[in-house]
């Protein structure tokens, strides 16, 4: 199996500088390997602003028009060359190919004809995603029914806790422990025989790699490069998978700044693989076509009972409230600038006075600003969401969690940076009635951002998996 060669190496750094044109020097490269990229579900695919959803062809031609390079699946399945490398059948990924492609039909089908009957008669016991806070509920509702019926993950049993398989559920961090444990737990969607697996689960903790090789005085990065590189070396000595596919039904998850960081020292990984990965930005090469964001959930005490309040109606004083380290990007100093003590209806604040609880402010104000930090992501956003407070996304860069399902704009405020100055304005602008609206969204949203152990359908764990589910069925890996 071929390595890359360093020309593949530089050019491919050198593209990435645009992260979209990245994106097509990865699939004109991998076409050269038997693989195709579908597509299907990509944010900008899947809203209607590229055409019909989940009209990959439609998505590929309007590409073509931007990368002349660019694959034409036709030419693909069609072409001598690559029919001739698959040299000997691999019957198992045949099967899952297979599987693959029966699913992507289905859910192409919900999304173009959601008045299908076979469609709208889908069973549900408990939950059936509707209203406007889904760019398509019908292909989300299949989508969503056919991971559970189908999708299995392989996780490599190769590793040993604390730095593998294991991780910390507490703190900022606590989505990445909490992933690999209900994980190791959750056998709905694992598979004990790696043959029929769809997805690969490279179970590494970058927080516990960090915590337990990181010396914070000799600060020798290369701990991370060691580990990583290390164990993707053993699977894919051990097992065929990495090398048959390049990594791209591989992925990995991490909650910590350094997340994208470690992915760097394998360029099939950084490349390839499916990254999850709640710092998601797009200055740092985060690609939502094959990398997905999760959120970062802030569990101080680690306990996941009572995230939510249930709320009686209660009359929201304050606009808008913020608590946070000033010193902490580019974003907040501006956030504190124009507003940190300029105006009552906008409480702004470094350090909460004694006595003020922040999870009351945040239930007595109307709208949560939510700036980046230092990284894109921030731990308010769902605070503010478990608060039924309306977010505001103040960012950038900043691909927002399951925003391939999602509608955000229907149940938070997206602010730009140059707007900061107008922040009253704009809020002060929205009316009574869309607030009332954006509110009910956010408390039909919540269900998605909760943390439940055992997972509960629908709950953040499930969506999660749903964004990696949708990122495979994005590529087609020829045997
Ligand atoms: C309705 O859905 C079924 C199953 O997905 C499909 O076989 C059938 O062709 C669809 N009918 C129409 C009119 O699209
Ligand atoms: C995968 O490729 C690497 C590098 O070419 C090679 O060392 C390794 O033996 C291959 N793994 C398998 C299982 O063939
Ligand atoms: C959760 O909140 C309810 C109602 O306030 C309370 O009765 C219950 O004890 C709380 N549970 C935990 C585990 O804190
Ligand atoms: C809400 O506002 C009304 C009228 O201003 C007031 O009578 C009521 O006590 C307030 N309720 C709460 C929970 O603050
Ligand atoms: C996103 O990445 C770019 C490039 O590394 C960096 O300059 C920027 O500060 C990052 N954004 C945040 C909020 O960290």
């Amino acid at each position: 199996m071929r390595r890359y060669t360093r020309k593949h190496h530089s050019s491919l750094i050198l593209l990435a500088v645009i992260s979209i044109a990245a994106a097509s020097a990865i699939v004109v490269f991998k076409v050269s390997k038997g693989l195709s990229w579908h597509y299907l579900a990509s944010p900008w695919t899947w809203t209607s602003s590229l055409g019909g959803p989940f009209s990959s062809r439609h998505a590929i031609d309007k590409r073509k028009e931007k990368a002349k390079e660019y694959i034409n699946l036709e030419r693909i399945w069609n072409d001598e060359s690559v029919k001739r490398r698959g040299k000997h059948r691999d019957g198992s990924l045949e099967m899952v190919e297979a599987d693959l492609a029966k699913a992507r039909a289905l859910i192409r089908d919900a999304s173009l004809n959601p008045s299908n009957r076979s469609t709208l008669e889908l069973p549900d016991s408990d939950y059936v995603p509707q209203g406007n806070i889904y760019s398509n509920p019908h292909a989300f509702h299949r989508s969503y029914l056919l991971m559970e019926k189908m999708f299995k993950i392989f996780v490599y049993e190769e590793g040993e806790p604390p730095l593998f398989h294991y991780g910390s559920c507490k703190d900022i961090y606590s989505m990445e422990g909490l992933f690999m444990s209900l994980m190791e737990q959750d056998t709905r969607y694992r598979t004990w025989d790696p043959n029929e697996a769809h997805v690969y689960f490279l179970p590494f903790s970058v927080v516990m790699i960090l915590k337990h090789l990181f010396d914070p005085i000799i600060r020798d990065k290369a701990v991370m490069e060691r580990t990583v590189v290390d164990y993707v070396g053993i699977i894919s000595n051990k097992y065929p998978f990495w090398n048959r596919s390049i990594g791209v039904d591989h992925f990995m998850l991490s909650c910590h700044d350094w997340g994208p960081r470690a992915t760097w020292y394998v360029k099939e990984l950084y490349y390839n693989s499916i990254r999850v990965l709640c710092n998601a930005n797009t200055s740092e090469y985060f690609n939502p076509k094959k990398d997905a964001s999760f959120p970062e959930i802030n569990l101080v005490t680690g306990e996941i009972t009572n995230l939510t309040a249930h709320l009686t109606p209660s009359n929201r004083s304050i606009l808008a409230f913020f608590a946070g380290n000033l010193y902490h990007g580019k974003i907040r100093a501006l956030v504190f600038k124009h507003w940190k003590g300029k105006d009552n209806g906008i409480q702004i604040y470094e350090k909460l006075p004694v006595g003020v609880s922040y999870s009351e402010m945040m239930k007595k104000s109307r709208f949560c600003l939510c700036p980046s930090g230092h990284e894109v992501a921030s731990p308010r956003i769902v605070e503010a969401i478990y608060a039924e407070c309306v977010p505001v996304i103040i960012s950038q860069n900043y691909v927002l969690p399951f925003s391939d399902v999602l509608r955000w704009e229907s149940f938070s405020i997206q602010i730009a940076v140059s707007e900061i100055a107008n922040l009253k304005k704009i809020l002060m602008g929205i009316s009574e009635e869309r607030y009332d609206r954006m509110v009910e969204n956010v408390r039909k949203v919540q269900n998605h951002f909760l943390v439940n152990d055992p997972p509960k359908r629908y709950d953040v764990f499930n969506m999660i998996i749903h964004s990696v589910w949708l990122r495979r069925l994005n590529v087609r890996i020829y045997s």
